[in-house]
C-alpha cells in the first residue's frame, strides 16, 4: 500500500524578534505571503499526501482565503488554531489528523525555502529509521560553556549539526511524544528543561533518537529583519526549491 505523509505546517506564531506589524508568515516576500512558498514546495512534493495548518485563533478563514488565492487547496485538509508555544501548536496539529497517516512532516512556516530534495531525502531516510530530522552541519565550531562563559568542551565538529525543520516521525510516536510532554509540562519546567523542537519531544519522552538528514544551507528560518535581504537573495538564486 502506498505510504501517506502528513505535513504540520506551523504558522501560529506572532513572529516577534520581528519586530514589525502584523505576523511574519503573512509577511509579502516577492509577491507572495511567506508562508506559501513552503506550502507549494509541500504541496507539489510527491513526498506529501495530505497538508495540516497551524494558525493564531481566529485567523482560519484568513489562512482558508490565502491558501486559496494562491492555488494552493490541493492537499490542504485542516486548517487549526495552535497554542501558546510552538510544541502546543504541533500538538494541536497531530490532532487534526483524522485520516490515514503514516509519517508526520513538522515544518516552521518560517522555512519558506524548504526544496525537494531535502523532502526526497527525508523521505528515504524515515522508510529506514522511522524518524528523521532535517539539518546541517555547522559551519563553526561550537564550545560549550558554562553559565559564566567559560568553556567547558568542543564538540567535534563533524557531529555537530544545526537543526532545522521538517522533522519526520511516525505518526503514533510523535502524538504520544506530545501528548506525554504536555502531561509532564511542571517536571520539565522544574527540571529547567526547555521545548525546543519535535525531536527533543521524542527523544526526551520516548528515547526516540532521530537520524540527521542532509538538508540545505537555504533552509533558513526568516526570524528577523536581517535575514530579509537573505531570503530575497535565496528567491532569486538559481537553486531555489
Ligand atoms: N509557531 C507556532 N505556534 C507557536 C509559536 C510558533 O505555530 N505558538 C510557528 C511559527 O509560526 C513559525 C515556527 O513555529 O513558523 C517557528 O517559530 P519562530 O521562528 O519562533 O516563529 P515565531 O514564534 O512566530 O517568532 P518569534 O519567536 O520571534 O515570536
Ligand atoms: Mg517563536
Amino acid at each position: 500500500m502506498e505510504i501517506r505523509n502528513t505535513a504540520v505546517l506551523l504558522a501560529a506564531g506572532r513572529g516577534k524578534r520581528m519586530n514589525m506589524e502584523g505576523y511574519k508568515q503573512y509577511l509579502e516576500i516577492q509577491g507572495a505571503p511567506l508562508f506559501t512558498y513552503s506550502l507549494r514546495t509541500l504541496t507539489e512534493s510527491p513526498v506529501i499526501t495530505d497538508i495540516v495548518i497551524t494558525v493564531n485563533e481566529g485567523d482560519e478563514d484568513h489562512m482558508r482565503d490565502l491558501v486559496r488565492q494562491h492555488g494552493l487547496s490541493e492537499k490542504v485538509r485542516a486548517v487549526v488554531h495552535g497554542g501558546a508555544e510552538r510544541f502546543l501548536s504541533v500538538y494541536e496539529g497531530l490532532k487534526a489528523v483524522s485520516w490515514p497517516c503514516d509519517f508526520v512532516y513538522v515544518h516552521d512556516s518560517a522555512r519558506a525555502f524548504l526544496d525537494r530534495e531535502t523532502l526526497l531525502r527525508l523521505d528515504r531516510a524515515v522508510r529506514e529509521t522511522g524518524s528523521a530530522v532535517a539539518g546541517v552541519p555547522s559551519k563553526d565550531t561550537v564550545r560549550i560553556t558554562d553559565d559564566e562563559g567559560y568553556g567547558l568542551s568542543t564538540p567535534a565538529r563533524k557531529n555537530v549539526w544545526i537543526v532545522q525543520t521538517p522533522q519526520v516521525f511516525r505518526l503514533e510516536d510523535i502524538l504520544l511524544a506530545h501528548s506525554m510532554a504536555v502531561e509532564s509540562l511542571d517536571r520539565l519546567e522544574a527540571e529547567g528543561i526547555q521545548i525546543t523542537d519535535d525531536a527533543m519531544v521524542a527523544e526526551t519522552m520516548l528515547g526516540i533518537k532521530a537520524r540527521m538528514v542532509m538538508a540545505s544551507y537555504n533552509n533558513i528560518k526568516v526570524t528577523t529583519q536581517e535575514d530579509l535581504p537573505l531570503a530575497e537573495a535565496i528567491l532569486k538564486g538559481p537553486s531555489f526549491r
